[in-house]
């Protein structure tokens, strides 16, 4: 069959809402815009495991401890999921790993903010997982069938990340005046970079049509982003805090709270790697990476052991 009629054919499967499966034809760029995409999610969610995991140690209770400690699991999980739906494609792990730690791949720029106090914690469960999960909703009817079905378990575990962090956020509002304020301090911090979570603005957004016609996006960044803001003013306002934007006021006309400009050179400063701790999150990537091989190693050798031993004991029975 000839590429043109292949195509066509790919179309109307994906415009009847049918899943695409690994073993199907697809389009080269499809392949490769999904190859980027899920890598770069994944490898966001394990450089996202290393502002939280900064921490672990200094929880303040034992319960917060084996919260953040389960939440910051579960995102090792997601990246794994994700690797292996990046691998359905015909990428290679190892490649996908080498690119992060070499700095040629992309992951979500928000997790190159530093996490200066424990109210931080509280701010991106409540915001930064609370992004994640807008745009993962959506993802769930992704047209690729290994990515869809991928984040239908992420997006659960996400919604436990974004609980523990508003309940965070409760506890320290409801505080002392020096909580509120550390509480306050993180929202200020946290709020701008969260919006940036979800892209450039539509006409400024090189990849959105065509995602949208393959169906991998549903919904528009800005489209995301709008909800996101809807969503998190009430919750705000149960909290007593103030969203550090002048501009924020309910649209009666359009059914939605207007908001303030983003400051994109600040977002473009960080995708390009000038953001204030772009280079800890590669160095910390990297040396997890070269410390872990003997894991890896001995993973891999106990694995042909026991493929060895299996064999083996079929050509007895035989
Ligand atoms: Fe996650
Ligand atoms: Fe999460």
């Amino acid at each position: 069959m000839i590429e043109k009629d292949l195509n066509q054919i790919f179309q109307t499967r994906i415009d009847a809402d049918e899943k695409i499966e690994a073993r199907d034809w697809m389009p080269e760029k499809y392949r490769q815009t999904l190859i980027r995409q899920i890598s770069q999610h994944a490898h966001s969610e394990v450089v996202g495991m290393l502002p939280e995991g900064n921490w672990i140690t200094r929880a303040p209770s034992l319960r917060r401890k084996v919260a953040l400690l389960a939440k910051v699991q579960d995102e090792a999980g997601h990246g794994l999921y994700l690797y292996s739906a990046a691998e359905t494609l015909g990428a290679k792990r190892s490649d996908l790993l080498q690119q992060l730690i070499d700095g040629t791949a992309k992951y979500s720029s928000i997790f190159n903010y530093p996490t200066l106090t424990w109210a931080d914690i509280g701010a991106i469960g409540w915001l930064v997982d609370g992004a994640a999960i807008m745009n993962q909703v959506m993802l769930c009817r992704t047209s690729y069938g290994p990515y869809a079905r991928a984040m239908v378990r992420i997006c659960k575990e996400e919604s436990f990340h974004q609980r523990q962090g508003y309940e965070i956020m409760i506890a320290l509002s409801q505080g002392s005046e020096e909580q509120k304020a550390m509480a306050q301090d993180a929202l200020n911090r946290w709020w701008w970079p969260s919006l940036m979570m979800f892209g450039p603005n539509d006409d400024e957004s090189k990849h959105t049509a065509q995602s949208m016609a393959w169906r991998i996006k549903r919904k528009t960044n800005d489209e995301l982003r709008q909800a996101f803001v809807d969503a998190s003013v009430p919750q705000a306002e149960y909290l007593g805090l103030t969203i550090p934007d002048e501009y924020l006021k309910w649209n009666e006309e359009r059914g939605h709270y207007d908001f303030g400009p983003i400051d994109w050179d600040e977002f473009w400063q960080v995708v390009k790697g000038y953001g204030p701790c772009n280079a800890e999150r590669i160095a910390a990537r990297r040396k997890s990476q070269e410390e872990g091989k003997w894991v890896q190693e001995a993973a891999m050798a106990y694995a042909r052991k026991r493929k060895q031993r299996s064999q083996d004991q079929k050509t007895k029975v035989a």
